[in-house]
């Protein structure tokens, strides 16, 4: 399914038609769909179901607890990167065995909390952080931490500088050539409990031979752990990369079709290609997908304020920000951008910018657009991922509301900030 499209002309959530949405919420407004989260963590397991996959939903990408809830009821685990991520998980009721505790940089305090909610394993990405990790356990007798390490396989994932993660040139993971003797150390220390081992390159990738060609050179190195160490798990991490553009698309693949000149791999050849190699460890598997689960899942619903022009260019002023939707300003990141009402004829090549003091405030550039009137509504698209989350109050800007559909039904799953709420704990 996809959760998405025009009836009638006007854009509809499911069942629910999206300017009826804003004029009962307001704008801006995410709104997500419960029907493509459903669909699409259903597909996932279906491709890969040979392997009979844990999925760890990457709670960073979308963290309300109404999302949280519906991928725990469809028995999801969870890869989070904080306290404060657990706590949500164990929140909505998350079975906590199925967690997996992943962060270049987690705190003592951190690692108790994952020590005491029995976390299925802390993923760890450094020596220091195997010491720290053995030495909370050590405190708490009889206790030992369940750990796996974050191999970096060195392999090229492409995608945007900011989001890149297997390389050497980045923070993310232990380098594969010194795995080997950390496990060495790991294994002969009491304290701690090897389960599996965890690799991840990268985010929005949309072509399959980076996890082809990653998951091959790692396959040796977690045969040898499996067998030296007893080692249950192999976790590939997450990284699928969804269709930004054309994203509102009818038809049986909508999420999941050709980007730009590129041709985007399909779930088929993510699992074609992955599965035989999986399959002949005879390990459990585990993934982390973030943005395929949700990013298709949530729009962010906009009202156009104002319109202007300067002789060289046409903006369209709308009044959400990049502090509501920050990846188009940060990651240079194309969102597709529709009316909400009935598209009128024509097209105008406008810049969407929102009212935040910053040039880099912007949506798009120069999108040839169908002409837009104050008060209409615009949705941009595939914003269900690494929006709200990655959302703040810069400006003073008391954030969005969030809205789960499901079906004809729609539901307040976060309240609109009120702007008193935002200078709670200040003092004057
Ligand atoms: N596992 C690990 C260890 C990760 O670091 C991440 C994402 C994921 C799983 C989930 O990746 P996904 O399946 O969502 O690609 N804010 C950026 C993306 C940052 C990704 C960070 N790590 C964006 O908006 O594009």
């Amino acid at each position: 399914m996809h959760g998405f499209q025009r009836k009638g002309g006007k854009l509809f959530a499911e069942g629910v038609s999206l300017d009826g949405l804003a004029d009962r919420y307001g704008t801006p407004l995410y709104v997500y769909s419960a029907g493509t989260i459903v669909d699409h963590y259903r597909r996932l397991r279906g491709v890969l179901r040979a392997v009979n996959p844990l999925i760890c939903y990457s709670v960073k990408a979308n963290s309300n607890l109404a999302i949280l809830s519906i991928l725990s009821r469809l028995g999801s685990g969870f890869d989070v990167v904080s306290g404060g991520e657990l706590e949500r998980v164990r929140k909505v009721g998350g079975k906590m065995d199925r967690c997996v505790f992943a962060g270049v940089g987690k705190t003592r305090e951190e690692i108790e909390l994952g020590l005491r909610f029995g976390v299925k394993a802390f993923h760890v990405e450094s020596e220091e952080e195997l010491e720290q990790i053995a030495a909370v356990a050590g405190r708490k007798k009889g206790r030992h931490a369940p750990i796996a390490l974050r191999v970096n396989p060195d392999v090229e994932a492409g995608g945007h500088a900011k989001i890149t993660t297997g390389t050497y040139a980045n923070k993310f993971g232990i380098p594969y050539e010194l795995v080997a003797a950390a496990y060495r150390r790991a294994g002969a220390d009491p304290r701690l409990h090897l389960r599996g081992i965890q690799m991840h390159i990268g985010s929005q990738i949309t072509r399959v031979e980076p996890f082809r060609a990653a998951v091959r050179k790692m396959i040796p190195l977690v045969e040898r752990l499996r067998d030296r160490h007893g080692l249950e798990y192999f976790d590939v991490g997450g990284g699928l990369g969804i269709v930004y553009e054309d994203a509102l698309a009818s038809g049986r693949d909508g999420w999941w079709k050709t980007l730009r000149s590129e041709k985007a791999m399909t779930l088929n050849e993510y699992a074609t290609s992955l599965v035989p190699m999986l399959r002949d460890l005879k390990m459990d598997i585990l993934l982390e997908p973030g943005r395929f689960l949700v990013g298709n899942a949530g729009v962010l619903v906009s009202e156009v304020l104002y319109r202007k022009s300067t002789g060289q260019k046409y903006f369209t002023i709308v009044d959400a920000g990049m502090n509501d939707l920050v990846r188009p300003a940060l990651y240079e990141a194309y969102h597709q951008i529709e009316p909400v009402g009935k598209p009128r004829p024509g097209a105008i090549p406008t810049d969407v910018v929102g009212p935040v003091c910053e040039s880099g405030d912007v949506f798009c550039h120069d999108r040839s657009l169908p002409p837009l009137e104050r008060g209409d509504r615009v949705a941009i698209l595939s914003a269900g991922a690494y929006g709200f989350s990655m959302s703040s109050n810069y400006n003073t800007r008391p954030r969005p509301a969030e809205v789960l559909v499901t079906g004809s039904r729609a539901r307040v799953v976060r309240a609109r900030e009120r702007v008193a709420g935002l200078w709670q704990g200040e003092r004057k």
